[in-house]
């Protein structure tokens, strides 16, 4: 699929591994959630604009490149999305940082907007969107909507698991945008969760059930 990237680098795919494991604790999940962010945003972020700005050496002047124009915007999908922010944040510290509150409805699986803040302007910025489950990708499709309508109009959605289901129905809404993923699993459970997945990554970051 154009626009679609499965970043598979064995770093990558060890901590996805342990993330997996359900005797993994909530401290050393969250530090992989942190980590894989990082790791994803490293190639992620590799087209980046760059412009060469004058720098004084300690040997001499010279024109070396800076990233160019406004700088990034990583927006969260709450809950879940704000465990991969501080990998962003770590390559990218004057990143500015807006949320997009979403929950899915347990019944329909639908996703419900509660809280929406988007730093302005966002129309010069690239945006990373960050949510490490798009599962029937409900949640990832209504963001990225809600993004554009507010002028954004480079977007990347960074997952670290993806179902077959998910990935195709965000690429199919929004054709436009770059998304990335560590693993495509094989498939949504009856309840829409990912199998084999990793259970609810929200209630696995913040400890709750
Ligand atoms: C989870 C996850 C995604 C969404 C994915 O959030 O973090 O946002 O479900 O599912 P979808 O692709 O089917 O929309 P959840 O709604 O459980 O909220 P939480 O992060 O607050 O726990
Ligand atoms: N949300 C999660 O946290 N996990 C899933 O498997 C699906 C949606």
């Amino acid at each position: 699929m154009k626009n679609v990237t499965i970043l598979d680098h064995p770093l990558i795919q060890h901590k996805i591994s342990i993330l997996r494991n359900k005797a993994t604790g909530t401290n050393e999940f969250r530090s992989l959630i942190e980590e894989i962010a990082m790791l994803m945003g490293y190639e992620a972020l590799r087209d980046l604009p760059l412009e060469d700005q004058e720098v004084e050496t300690p040997m001499e002047t010279c024109m070396t490149p800076m990233l160019a124009g406004k700088k990034l915007a990583v927006v969260p999908i709450l809950r879940a999305g704000l465990g991969m922010v501080n990998g962003i944040l770590a390559l990218v510290p004057s990143a500015k940082v807006g949320h997009i509150g979403l929950y899915r409805d347990e019944k329909t699986h639908e996703p419900h907007e509660y809280y929406c803040k988007l730093p302005t302007p966002i129309e010069l910025r690239t945006i990373v969107v960050t949510d490490p489950m798009l599962a029937t990708g409900g949640s990832a499709v209504e963001a990225v909507h809600f993004i554009k309508k507010h002028g954004g109009r480079s977007i990347k959605f960074m997952s670290i698991i993806a179902a077959p289901e998910g990935l195709k129905r965000l690429h199919e809404a929004h054709p436009d945008i770059q998304i990335y993923t560590g693993h495509v699993d094989r498939c949504l459970n009856e309840d829409a969760y990912i199998c084999p997945g990793l259970g609810d990554a929200g209630d696995r970051i913040f400890g709750t059930r």
